[in-house]
């Protein structure tokens, strides 16, 4: 459908589940070369590339630390001297905490703040200058619902996302005249793991504020971020594109 994506080197973070695998697939499948990291789930990454080599297609999985700017630029510095260029960088990883703010420690607001916004600090400082270099690029920030409807639970979280958002819309003024993209993908609920640990009574209520009327899967998520990727979306930068079923409205 995108044919534009055929060739491109794609670089996704946390792609052995959840969000992260659906966008590895997705891209993958419209015959990208996708390179994607995970921290813990070595089985489960290897279990996606060998699935999406042995279907023909091009995936390679790495273990990095996405807080480690040290990791992060080793990585993208072998995939340079693979490849020249990144056309495509999805920072998907993320830490998803929840606690009242009292009960939020030091340390889950570190890991919070390092996994999300410092893990695409780093990826969006190494990679962009090869961006520029090659006046070109596509970086997407996965983000979520609660940076921009804030919700109770959240606060590590909310923050951390919501300097996410803001850091985008200022790489997408600052780089703009290179050619590059930066917009932000924005989930509500998303039926993966997490939904696992929401009491039906959270579902139920989340559902009956959702003009849709269900909760979002993976491919949603990842339809979006092809979209945004693509050459479709070449006018659209700076954006922050809420995939929540309307719920951002009630
Ligand atoms: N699920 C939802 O409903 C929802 C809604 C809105 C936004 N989001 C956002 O969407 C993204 C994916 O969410 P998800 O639910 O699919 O998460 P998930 O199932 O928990 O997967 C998280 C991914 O991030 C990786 N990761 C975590 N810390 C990392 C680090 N320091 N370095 C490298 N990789 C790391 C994990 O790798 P390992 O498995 O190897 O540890 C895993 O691949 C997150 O940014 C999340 O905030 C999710």
């Amino acid at each position: 459908m995108y044919t534009d994506l055929q060739g491109k080197v794609v670089v996704v973070t946390g792609g052995s589940k959840g969000i992260g695998r659906g966008l590895v697939e997705a891209f993958a499948k419209a015959g990208s070369k996708v390179y994607f990291t995970y921290l813990s789930s070595e089985a489960q990454a290897k279990q996606i590339e060998d699935q999406l080599l042995s279907e023909g297609w091009f995936a390679r999985a790495a273990q990095v630390d996405g807080s480690s700017l040290e990791h992060v630029r080793a990585y993208i510095n072998e995939i340079i001297a693979a490849e020249e260029s990144i056309d495509v960088l999805i920072n998907n990883a993320g830490f998803i905490p929840r606690g009242l703010f009292l009960t939020t420690t030091d340390s889950i607001m570190d890991k919070t703040m390092d996994t999300n916004f410092k893990g695409v600090y780093n990826y969006c400082s190494v990679a962009l200058k090869y961006m520029v270099l090659k006046k070109q690029g596509v970086i997407l920030n996965m983000t979520t619902l609660s940076s921009y409807l804030p919700a109770k639970g959240q606060s590590a979280y909310s923050a951390s996302k919501a300097a996410i958002e803001s850091l985008s819309k200022v790489l997408a003024i600052e780089y703009g005249k290179y050619n590059i993209r930066v917009n932000t993908v924005a989930p509500g609920l998303i039926e993966t793991e997490i939904v696992k640990s929401i009491s039906d009574q959270v579902k139920s209520d989340i559902l009956s504020k959702t003009p849709l009327n269900r909760l979002g899967n993976v491919e949603d998520v990842s339809n979006a971020a092809l979209f945004l990727a693509s050459d479709q979306a070449k006018y659209i930068t700076g954006v922050q594109l809420l995939i929540t079923g309307g719920k951002h409205l009630c």
